[in-house]
């Protein structure tokens, strides 16, 4: 008998860390009993708290119905607590982020030197589907909020990418208007894609900026990656030192190749990044990238995925790849250090949109998804 009650006791709290643990699928339910709202969002450690920050979408409507941003706050990742809205949309009608905008992809980080936490999120204006393509960063005293808003637009107007040699504008402007090259996905055309005759398009304007996220370096440098030029390239831009701003030293990576949702991390000098394809909101397979130098080049390697559904990213597209800071938290990722988190979309009603979390492992020395950590995957599938 006692050690069965022995037995018991050992294995309960074993039992209810994986019948909680947030791996994936399912409702991921908070404080109040309701699935957590937080899509293409991420993760800070702050002070012992992680803070947990995704679009905040309303029922009803699908697409054009942001709330704002939400954030929940948990001492185990486990357990949520509703913090509420920190970055709400606005009813003045004049303002970027007025009622009716899409705010996508909010990755919020801490600044040591101005002790400001600054959010960065893609947006739509209210009333223009898909076009505008703008950033928009907003500030905060504190992790909770409420952010005031700062500004919203495209990126490095006038400034052309790093080693881009000025002659080409001339030359890619005329092929703009040159018809051979303005069919969409012939060989000529992809050419002049790769060469930047969409950068120099909006050149003047400013780049186009939809999925991102944000990266602090271990200088505390910023950096702001991006879907630009239409979603055919990935531009990784700079921030001031203030995070509130571009400097205008970027770089374009992946010229002409589709990339989306791109999400970073750095491990032993190295900066690994996974992005997905660009199917809107169905799964497609995920993308991994090396590089030495944030700056590039960057390497593209095979799929990090592996295992049932490793060609659809398990059903997933990232949003962000956060570090665990606890032994306790490692444990319930088989011991990783880093989680991939991702967003099971439901287009037809965005709120009900599931997550899934993957830890990294790193296989031959690269990271690596593994469906069978995937503790409820199959149980998701079924929802
Ligand atoms: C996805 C993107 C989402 C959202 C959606 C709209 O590809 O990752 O954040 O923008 O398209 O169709």
């Amino acid at each position: 008998m006692k050690r069965i009650l022995l037995l018991l006791m050992v294995m309960i709290p074993i039992l209810t860390i994986h019948a909680q643990a947030p791996m994936a699928g399912g409702e991921w339910k908070d404080n109040t009993g309701r699935h957590i709202n937080a899509h293409g969002g991420c993760i800070i450690n702050y002070k012992g708290t992680y803070c947990w920050y995704g679009e905040n979408r309303s029922s009803g409507n699908t697409l054009y119905s942001s709330k704002g941003v939400s954030c929940y706050t948990s001492k185990d990742l486990q357990n949520w607590t509703n913090k509420g809205v920190v970055l709400p949309v606005s009813n003045d009608t004049c303002s970027d982020i007025q009622e009716g905008c899409i705010i996508e992809r909010p990755k919020v980080v801490y600044n040591k030197k101005t002790k400001e936490f600054v959010m960065w999120f893609h947006l739509e204006l209210r009333g223009m589907g898909y076009k505008s393509a703008r950033a928009g960063v907003a500030v905060s005293d504190t992790p909770l909020g409420p952010f005031r808003f700062v500004r919203s637009g495209r990126i490095n107007a006038g400034i052309l990418p790093k080693d881009f040699i000025e002659a080409d504008t001339t030359e890619l402007r005329q092929r703009l208007s040159e018809p051979a090259f303005n069919t969409w996905w012939t060989s000529p055309w992809y050419r002049q894609i790769e060469r930047g005759m969409f950068m120099v398009r909006d050149l003047q304007g400013g780049q186009m900026a939809r999925d991102m996220t944000i990266f602090i370096d271990d200088d505390g440098k910023a950096y702001h990656i991006y879907a630009s030029e239409d979603n055919l390239t990935l531009h990784i831009a700079e921030l001031t030192d203030d995070y509130l701003r571009h400097t205008g030293l970027y770089v374009r990576v992946a010229m002409g190749e589709q990339n989306e949702a791109p999400t970073i991390f750095k491990k032993d000098g190295v900066y690994w990044m996974i992005t997905s394809g660009c199917t809107g909101w169905a799964p497609n397979a995920a993308r991994l990238f090396r590089a030495k130098n944030i700056m590039g080049p960057w390497e593209r390697l095979s799929n990090p995925c592996r295992g049932d559904g490793a060609n659809k990213t398990f059903g997933a597209q990232g949003a962000y790849i956060f570090k665990i800071r606890k032994t306790k938290e490692k444990k319930m990722f088989d011991g990783a250090d880093y989680v991939f988190m991702a967003d099971m979309w439901r287009p037809k009603k965005i709120t009900d949109s599931r997550y899934l979390w993957i830890p990294i492992r790193f296989e031959d020395g690269k990271p690596t998804l593994r469906a069978n950590l995937l503790n409820t995957y199959q149980s998701s599938k079924s929802n």
